[in-house]
């Protein structure tokens, strides 16, 4: 018996990039992002801006993701959006321009949570991709969320650990702005970092019970740092640029193994999918295939282009509850919190 080909139209907007995408069951026919370039002048996004840049992508961004697909909106079989978490703003236009659809064209709306989606990205289709069998431990690494998951099934997870204050890419970021280096610094961070020596210079570890994340020592200690090697040498962070890339890339990468090795330990699960565009680091990726050989985990990291946020994998979700009718009401709200399992 051939399969039934459900087609869904995927809409992700929580932060500062406006994503349309098109499923034909797990495969992805297009996933188009429009980032939101304003941001970077501010060195960080402004949620107001952020919500009007979305009002103008979101119809030509729709429009693309279907005549990419080559699927008309009549073939579509459900909506599903991002209710959150996120921003309140960017949230309402993704929202309201899904349930809108929705009801104009008769088929149903299925809401998306974006901390589950970024775990659930790991089930797409795709060449080069193979799906984490469960339990696994998700971890979520980005500019808006460091969090570790443990994955029961689908719709079965819970938050062992997440930060306490900034994500890991909010300290790749804003490390990288006490050196003067653009945003978002994380990806420049990386590729200084591997011409320099992770020894070179210390920084403390913070020391944070359980499964948690602090971030915002390490910042505070890279400035006092930088502020008292300058005063001795004004060309300090210029000579030594390398270096000192290569020694915070490691402090953050020693803080992200840590807090893993531990939840390894505490669940006795070895296999690891994370995700985010944290998960574009080469250290970290290094990290990952060195724990394959020395410790025998499973590691998986998706695609590149459904590690940040996409709509794809709001539409991979959006399958998966359609297979089990979970469908939501035309009453819904955005929800600028939304933990996982809530
Ligand atoms: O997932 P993402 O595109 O957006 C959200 O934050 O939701 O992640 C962006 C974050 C930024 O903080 C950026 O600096 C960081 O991911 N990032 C990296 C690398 N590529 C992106 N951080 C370290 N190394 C990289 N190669
Ligand atoms: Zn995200």
């Amino acid at each position: 018996m051939a399969i039934k080909k459900i087609y869904i139209l995927a809409i992700e907007s929580s932060c500062d990039d406006t994503s349309a995408a098109v499923l034909c069951n797990t495969k992805v026919l297009s996933n188009v992002v429009a980032t939101q370039e304003i941001h970077k002048k501010y060195g960080g996004v402004v949620p107001e801006l952020a919500s009007r840049a979305h009002q103008q992508n979101i119809v030509p961004v729709v429009h693309q993701a279907l005549a990419e697909a080559n699927i008309d909106k009549k073939q579509l079989s459900a909506i599903a959006f991002t209710r959150g978490p996120g921003l309140m703003g960017s949230l309402l236009v993704g929202a309201s321009f899904a349930k809108s659809l929705s009801l104009g064209l008769s088929i149903p709306l299925i809401e998306v949570n974006h901390m589950e989606a970024h775990i659930l990205a790991h089930f797409i289709d795709d060449e080069g991709m193979t799906a984490p069998t469960f339990p696994f431990l998700g971890m979520t690494i980005s500019g808006g969320h460091t969090q570790i998951v443990r994955v029961n099934n689908y719709f079965d997870m819970k938050v062992l650990g997440e930060t306490l204050d900034d994500a890991v890419g909010e300290a790749f970021d804003k490390s990288a702005k006490l050196i003067g280096l653009p945003y978002p610094g994380g990806p420049l961070v990386d590729k200084n970092a591997q011409l320099g020596n992770p020894r070179a210079f210390d920084f403390p570890k913070p020391k944070v019970e359980g499964l948690n994340f602090s971030f915002s020592g390490l910042k505070t200690s890279i400035l006092y740092f930088v502020q008292r090697e300058t005063k001795k040498n004004p060309d300090f962070v210029a000579e030594n640029i390398t270096d000192i890339c290569a020694s915070v890339q490691f402090t953050i990468l020693e803080i992200l193994m840590d807090k893993l090795k531990l939840a390894v330990k505490q669940t006795g699960i070895e296999q690891v999918a994370i995700g985010g565009g944290v998960a574009a680091n080469s250290g970290i990726r290094a990290r990952l295939k060195d724990a394959e050989e020395t410790l025998g985990w499973k590691t998986y990291i998706p695609k590149f282009q459904y590690c940040t946020d996409n709509a794809a994998m709001i539409g991979i979700v959006g399958y998966l509850k359609f297979q089990e009718k979970q469908f939501t009401d035309q009453r819904v709200g955005a929800k600028a919190r939304y933990a996982i399992g809530s």
